[in-house]
C-alpha cells in the first residue's frame, strides 16, 4: 500500500461574493505534494494560483470568500477551515509561506530578529533568549552575512534579496513540513533569483520539506519542479511530472505557454508567440472548455461540453477533448516557430 501524500487537495472550490456577482476563482482543483518534492503551479494572472494556496493556509477572508466543497488533507487531517490540527497551528508551524513582496508580510516596526523569533515563542514555546539565538542561526542558514548584527536591524535596512532570505528564515523557523512560495523571486534580478532558488533547494535537501512553488516563469519550473500543475481559469488543465509537462505537453494551453517562453537555444531568430485573447470571465465561466475562445485546436464539441480530465499515462493528466478516444486530432508543438521557418 502506498502512503498517503503529505498534502492531498481534492475538488477544491473557492469563490468570492462581490458587488458585480460571484467570482468563481477556483473550480474543482486537485493536487498533492510529498515530502522532498517540489510542485510548481503555473498559469497566467488571475487563474487562481494564489487563491488555491491561500485557502489551504486559511488566508482567504470569509466573507467575501467562500471555501468549499473540497478537502485539503495534511497527513490525512482536514485543514480546510481548521487552523489547529493535533494541537498545532497549521499556519506557520506545519506550513510556512513566503510571498512575492516581503514588505507586505514583514512588520516595519520590529527588528528582523524579533520577527523570526516570534513564531518560535508562539508555536514552540521558546524563551526570548533561545528564540533570539535560533533566529540568528536561521539567518545564517539562509546565508545572511553578519547575521547577529543583521538580526538587530529593521526591514528598511535590508535589500530586496536579503528581505526575501529573511522571509524564508521566518517561514522555515518552525521546521514546516511544507513551504509554500508564491512568486518568491519575481521581484528580484536574475542573479539574486538564482541564489534564492538555490537556497530553497538546499533547505529542502537538509530538511526534507515539500515545496509548492507558484511562478509565471517556466525557466524556474524547469529548474526546480518535480511535478507541475498548469492552471487556467480556476481549473487544473494539465498535471504531471516536469518532463511530461515540458516535453510531452498534452494541453493546448501548456503548448501556448511554452511558445510564449524564450528557450535556452542560442537562436537570435527565435520568435515568441503570445497567446491571443484573454481568459474567460470568472463571474460566468463557460459551460464548455474555458480555453475554447483561444484554442487553435478548438472543435465545436469543446464549446458546449466541459472537458474531462484524461489520464494519459502514469500521473500525467490533461483536461482536453483532444484525448478522447473518438478524437483523431493531435496537439503538437506548433506554436514554437522561428523566423527561419
Ligand atoms: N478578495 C477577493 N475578492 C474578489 N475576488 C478575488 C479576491 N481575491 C482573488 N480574487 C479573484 O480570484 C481570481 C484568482 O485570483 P488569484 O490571486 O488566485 O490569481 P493568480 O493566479 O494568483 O494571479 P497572479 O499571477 O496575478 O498572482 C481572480 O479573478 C481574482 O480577481
Ligand atoms: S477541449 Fe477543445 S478547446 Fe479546450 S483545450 Fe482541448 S481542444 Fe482546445
Ligand atoms: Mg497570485
Amino acid at each position: 500500500m502506498t502512503a498517503a501524500p503529505l498534502l492531498q487537495v481534492e475538488d477544491l472550490h473557492v469563490e468570492f461574493a462581490t458587488h458585480g456577482g460571484t467570482v468563481r476563482a477556483v473550480r474543482g482543483v486537485d493536487f498533492s505534494v510529498d515530502s522532498n518534492r517540489t510542485l510548481a503551479i503555473v498559469g497566467e494572472s488571475g487563474c487562481g494560483k494564489s487563491v488555491s494556496v491561500q485557502s489551504i493556509m486559511g488566508l482567504i477572508p470569509v466573507p467575501p470568500g467562500r471555501i468549499g466543497p473540497g478537502s485539503a488533507l495534511l497527513r490525512g487531517q482536514e485543514i480546510l477551515g481548521n487552523n489547529v490540527v493535533n494541537g498545532r497551528d497549521v499556519r506557520g508551524s506545519e506550513i510556512g509561506m513566503i510571498f512575492q513582496d516581503p514588505m507586505t508580510s514583514l512588520n516595519p516596526t520590529m527588528t528582523i530578529g524579533a520577527q523570526i523569533a516570534e513564531p518560535l515563542q508562539v508555536h514552540r514555546g521558546y524563551g526570548a533568549g533561545r528564540a533570539r539565538e535560533e533566529a540568528i542561526r536561521l539567518l545564517e542558514s539562509c546565508r545572511i552575512p553578519e547575521a547577529r548584527k543583521r538580526a538587530g536591524q529593521y526591514p528598511f535596512e535590508f535589500s530586496g534579496g536579503m528581505l526575501q532570505r529573511a522571509m524564508i528564515a521566518m517561514a522555515i523557523s518552525c521546521k514546516p513540513a511544507l513551504l509554500i512560495a508564491d512568486e518568491p523571486t519575481t521581484a528580484l534580478d536574475v542573479t539574486i533569483q538564482s541564489q534564492i532558488l538555490d537556497l530553497m533547494r538546499d533547505l529542502q535537501r537538509e530538511t526534507g520539506m515539500a515545496i509548492i512553488l507558484i511562478t509565471h516563469d517556466l525557466g524556474v519550473v524547469a529548474r526546480m519542479a518535480d511535478e507541475v500543475l498548469v492552471m487556467y481559469a480556476g481549473e487544473v488543465v494539465e498535471k504531471g511530472g516536469v518532463d511530461d509537462v515540458f516535453y510531452r505537453s498534452a494541453h493546448p494551453y501548456t503548448l501556448g505557454l511554452k511558445a510564449a517562453m524564450p528557450s535556452n537555444r542560442d537562436d537570435s531568430a527565435q520568435v515568441l508567440t503570445p497567446i491571443d485573447g484573454s481568459p474567460p470571465d470568472l463571474f460566468a465561466p463557460p459551460g464548455g472548455c474555458g480555453y475554447f475562445a483561444r484554442c487553435p485546436y478548438a472543435m465545436q464539441a469543446c464549446e458546449d461540453n466541459h472537458p474531462e480530465s484524461f489520464d494519459l499515462h502514469a500521473d500525467h493528466f490533461a483536461r482536453c477533448w483532444l484525448h478522447h478516444e473518438d478524437c483523431d486530432v493531435e496537439a503538437t508543438d506548433v506554436h514554437r516557430t522561428t523566423a527561419s521557418e
